[in-house]
């Protein structure tokens, strides 16, 4: 059964077991391992290298696509072996040790991070650790249900550990297309022109001698975390929609719209999921994570090409595609994040970006990753790869959090993630503002009376009305634009009462 797996017979004799392959990892190394949002992560030998650390303590530079799923960021952290950790995440054990200063976490554009690396701004890699399905006659690597930054890992990493997932078919083989950007500052056009182009390899082409030791592993990926959408999604699923629909009364967009590119979470998934009952049809993604509204949109005849670098499903539609996969497979293409995220190809595409906000002020400024200003949530992701080169750049966010206790809309954000000029399109479950072509004066209006919840306009109404007696291009009332987290600290709410 291996010989389909690892087609090279001189590495035949690289299996060893986790802990074999996690001894290679040093205090003080830089490891890349694959996964993204879950998907195609590195599974046995990062929860061997926890357990080693246990008896010998070490700490390591972590670098991924994005999110790893399996807890291996909360078994990592436990075990101490995290000392610095980019760019992105989304647990809570990583996220409490990053809060309290314990984790250095440098929270960065994901198309960003391997650049950095072929440049020598940081780095080197010491090893990658990258799930596959198998290894071909060359030595080439064919990843599984995420690229990420897995192919410039192993292109530039010093050594490679390949974890072989059997759970994950063979079938995959053909869905990647492996592109490495050339040589700055002469660098060719990336050759991407539609959300079907395929300009590379369906393999990360290393030398067969740069793999240090091969793992076998039968653990398929983590569910998705992603909840149902409810009736506040689907409202601003149904904003979002009529807004599309007057765009094309208007003749800015046609009936399958432009790609489509939609951020994590529940939000996002559930404004997509909300595209199956519209009148587009003949819809593409050119997005970074495919999540079940992808394939509820393909299954409804609505969707007809996506590209990203990875697929992060729920039990259910896992089952339902992975189990189906030929049905979906010309339909869809995996890229490596610099590639799904780049700006020329955003920019040359025009995507309409939809990502979520965890608050937004009221010109437009957006707060994706500081809660109060202060504590990290996941990190900027990609959002901001897609909001500054988008044809339309889109937020979302629900008007309350905690139970209303927390305004999404405020004076001033305390953290800035997407600054105003980056945002064109703001949406909660009470309406839409489209800040194209207002002044921030004008903006404040629009936020205020369309976006933001019932309860809090009255503050948000007088607090802007004050600062315009100030004057400015952008009023603002500085001793008191951030006053609203205080409030909160001190009486649990930021309503005035
Ligand atoms: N202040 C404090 N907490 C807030 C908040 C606010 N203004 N708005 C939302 N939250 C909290 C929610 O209460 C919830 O908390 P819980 O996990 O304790 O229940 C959490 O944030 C997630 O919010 P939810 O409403 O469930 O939305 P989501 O699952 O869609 O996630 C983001 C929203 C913003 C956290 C998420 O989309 C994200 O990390 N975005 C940044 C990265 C990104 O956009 N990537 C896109 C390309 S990958």
């Amino acid at each position: 059964m291996l010989e389909d797996r690892i087609r090279n017979s001189s590495l035949q004799d690289k299996v060893v077991t986790p802990a074999e392959a996690a001894a290679f990892i040093k205090d003080g190394m830089t490891i890349g391992m694959s996964g993204f949002t879950r998907a195609g992560d590195a599974k046995a030998v990062p929860v061997a290298m926890a357990a080693q650390a246990k008896d010998t303590p070490f700490k390591i530079t972590l670098l991924t696509g994005a999110s790893l799923g399996h807890d291996v960021d909360k078994i990592l952290t436990e075990a101490g072996v995290l000392a610095r950790r980019m760019p992105f995440q989304v647990d809570r054990t990583l996220r409490a040790a990053i809060n309290r200063g314990e984790v250095m976490f440098i929270d960065q554009h994901l198309s960003e991070t391997v650049e950095q690396l072929r440049s020598n701004q940081i780095g080197p890699v010491d090893y990658a650790v990258i799930e596959a399905i198998a290894i071909n006659e060359d030595g080439g690597v064919i990843p599984t249900t995420s690229i990420g930054n897995s192919a410039s890992f192993a292109i530039l990493a010093k050594k490679v550990i390949v974890e072989i997932n059997l759970s994950h078919s063979l079938a995959l083989e053909g869905l990647h297309d492996v592109y490495i950007p050339t040589k700055r500052p002469s660098r060719d056009p990336i050759p991407v022109v539609s959300c079907e182009s395929r300009i590379g390899t369906t393999y990360i082409p290393i030398p067969p001698e740069k793999i240090a030791a091969i793992v076998i592993t039968e653990q398929s990926d983590s569910a998705s975390l992603i909840e149902p959408a409810d009736s506040e999604t689907s409202a601003i699923a149904g904003h979002l929609i009529h807004f599309f629909e007057s765009e094309v009364e208007k003749g800015r967009l046609d009936l399958s719209l432009n790609p489509l590119q939609a951020g994590i979470g529940t939000i996002a998934n559930a404004v997509l999921t909300g595209l199956v009952d519209s009148p587009f049809h003949h819809l593409r993604m050119y997005s970074e994570v495919l999540q079940d509204s992808t394939f509820d949109l393909m299954d409804a005849g609505k969707l007809s090409f996506a590209s990203a670098s990875s697929i992060t499903l729920s039990q259910a539609c896992g089952e339902r595609v992975f189990g189906n996969f030929d049905r979906y497979k010309d339909k869809l293409v995996l890229r490596p994040q610099e590639i799904s995220n780049h700006p020329e190809v955003i920019r040359r595409l025009g995507i309409i970006g939809i990502n979520t906000a965890l608050e937004f002020d009221i010109y437009g400024n957006v707060n994706s990753t500081h809660v109060a200003g202060t504590h990290m949530m996941n990190g900027i992701g990609g959002s901001g790869d897609f909001a500054r080169n988008a044809f339309l750049s889109v937020f979302v966010t629900k008007s309350v959090a905690k139970n209303g206790a927390i305004s999404s809309v405020v004076p001033m954000v305390p953290h800035v993630d997407h600054t105003e000029h980056d945002v064109d399109i703001l949406v909660t479950e009470h309406g839409l503002a489209d800040l194209r072509g207002l002044a921030p004066r004008e903006r404040a209006s629009v936020i205020i009376e369309n976006c933001a919840h019932p309860d809090y306009r009255p503050q948000l109404r007088d607090y802007f009305a004050r600062a315009c007696e100030r004057g400015g291009q952008t009023p603002h009332i500085l001793e008191e634009a951030i006053s609203w987290y205080a409030l909160k600290e001190k009486t649990g709410t930021m309503l005035k009462s």
